[in-house]
């Protein structure tokens, strides 16, 4: 067959390959949950456990012919190599009672030794990471890679923002798509939602409950709030960790990134926010093909904006303590 001059052999065309490092409950949940999305042709799995990462390649392989053509196989950093996303979900998660910054000093040697490989591998890949306290990690990984702040993104409270609008939803009783409410600030204990902001049908809150005639509770929209926040203490008490939410999230990302969407994702990437500089939190962010831009400064209430600055300072604090 001769080939147009202007098309490219199938051989010069590189697959769409993810690498996911850390094959624990959160990477290979992200893992099966991409594979299914058929959004990649590659997944490649990072671990040092290597068994760890061959039983859930070959689990994940044998899940392929039934759904979608994907290959699944277990690689070092240099098959990060043209990854177009690299997930980073390694390191300790939160066992019953411990909060996210308490995993801080242990996760950060894992970044030391994680992302420098990564780039040497990967220099125009984007990092995507989900391991906590996830904002620290993105600020510290931000340093560590020298990369772009935009194609350093922490999955931040993209999470907390959908459990946000479930919540939300069984209270409303409406569909959660209809809910626009999101988290912002810390992935973790100094989250705040943006109640000055939430809306359904294009109504704040409390103008959609008169119109709709029923009661604006705000207490009712605390316990909601703070429903929202334990969610992961909660799950973590009686499952042992969490796994389903974050891994839509992620691929939930990935997916905004490669059909370079321009949505607008609660995730977090290394700015300065409202006055507290170069730390990494999230806001509403747009997300695309060349990662995550912090596009629009919120109108937040006083109120907000003096929790969103504590927020801030809270995770800048935590960096410095571990001398970043
Ligand atoms: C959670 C973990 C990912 O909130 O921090 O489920």
């Amino acid at each position: 067959m001769t080939q147009n001059k202007n098309s490219k052999l199938m051989s010069d065309i590189n697959p769409v390959k993810v690498a996911v490092v850390g094959t624990g409950s959160v990477g290979s949940t992200t893992a099966y949950t991409l594979l299914l999305s058929g959004m990649v042709a590659e997944i490649v799995l990072i671990d040092i456990n290597k068994d760890k990462a061959d039983g859930e390649s070959m689990d994940l392989n044998h899940a392929a012919p039934i759904t979608t053509d994907c290959r699944v196989y277990v690689g070092d950093y240099s098959d990060c190599n043209n990854a177009a996303i690299v997930i980073i979900t390694g390191g300790a998660n939160q066992k019953p009672g411990q909060t996210r910054m308490d995993l801080a000093a242990k996760n950060v040697k894992i970044m030391q030794d994680i992302v420098p490989n990564i780039v040497k591998n990967a220099p125009d890949t984007i990092l995507l990471l989900a391991t906590n306290p996830v904002d620290v990690l993105t600020s510290i990984s931000y340093k560590l890679s020298g990369f772009p702040a935009s194609r350093v993104i922490g999955s931040g409270t993209l999470l907390d923002s959908a459990r946000l609008r479930y919540n939300l939803s069984k209270y409303y009783k409406i569909s959660s798509e209809s809910i626009g409410a999101f988290i912002i600030g810390e992935h973790g204990d100094s989250e705040l939602p943006v109640w000055s902001l939430a809306s359904i049908a294009g109504m704040r809150l409390r103008e959609y409950c008169e119109k709709s005639n029923q009661e604006f509770d705000q207490d009712a929209l605390q316990k909601i709030f703070e429903k929202t926040r334990s969610a992961a203490y909660d799950i973590i008490k009686r499952k042992g960790y969490t796994a389903y939410g974050i891994a839509a999230g992620l691929v939930h990302i990935v997916e905004t990134i490669l059909k370079d969407e321009g949505s607008l994702l609660t995730v977090s990437t290394v700015g300065d926010y409202f006055g507290v500089k170069q730390v990494a939190l999230s806001v509403p962010m747009k997300v695309n093909r060349t990662g995550a831009h912090h596009v629009v400064n919120l109108s937040l209430d006083d109120e907000e904006i003096e929790e969103i600055k504590k927020s801030g300072q809270n995770i800048k604090s935590v960096c410095s303590s571990l001398g970043y």
